[in-house]
């Protein structure tokens, strides 16, 4: 009998054991999310590692078109003499900003028809899926997003928040 009571109190220990260390790790996990990140956002704009790997994804991959200060193509409004819209700026003065992280990627690896559901729209804008790997990916919009100022930042933020809770309703 004292070893039966001796067993159920040493099989509570382990199952309090058990669930301090899950309780740990959904610690660690939230911790692990937040580093340069804001509550339902991808892109680490305040991560130095990210945006220093996402300046030479960048320089490498999109500074032809979207110019090496995310200024864009001077008359990116203006559709071109075969109907295409030139690359618009990734800084303040586009509309890049005004995209949650979800769009931002999906317009990049997958290509602004798919990201928009637009079946036969004609871009010049490439999809980069099996040339950048996701985290690649969200290193150079991360970089993008790094240059934008505190108050778009942040107003990027609330977009990105907006969106989650919206979402985790179910809408
Ligand atoms: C060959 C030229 C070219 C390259 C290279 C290029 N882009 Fe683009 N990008 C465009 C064009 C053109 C558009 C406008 C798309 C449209 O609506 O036709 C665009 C649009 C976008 C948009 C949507 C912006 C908005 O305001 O809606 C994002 C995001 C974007 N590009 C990200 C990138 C990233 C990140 C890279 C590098 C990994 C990149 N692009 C490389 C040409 C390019």
């Amino acid at each position: 009998m004292k070893k039966h009571s001796k067993g159920r109190r040493n099989l509570l220990i382990v199952a309090a054991g058990t669930a301090a260390m899950a309780s740990g790790l959904a610690t660690l996990l939230v911790l692990s999310r937040l580093p340069g990140s804001a509550a339902g956002a991808l892109l680490r704009p305040g991560d130095r590692s990210v945006v220093s790997l996402g300046n030479e994804i960048y320089a490498e991959h999109c500074a032809s078109c979207h110019g090496r200060s995310l200024e864009g193509h001077p008359t990116w409004q203006v559709r071109d003499a075969q109907g295409y819209l030139p690359a618009p700026p990734h800084d303040e003065t586009g509309h890049t900003w005004h995209h949650p992280d979800k769009l931002l990627f999906d317009i990049t690896k997958l290509g602004v028809a798919e990201a928009a559901k637009l079946e036969r729209y004609q871009t010049r804008m490439p999809a980069f899926e099996g040339i950048l790997t996701d985290e690649e990916i969200i290193a150079a919009l991360s970089f993008i997003k790094a240059q934008w100022p505190e108050r778009i930042r942040e107003r990027h933020d609330e977009m990105n928040r907006h969106l989650q809770k919206r979402q985790g309703a179910g809408e």
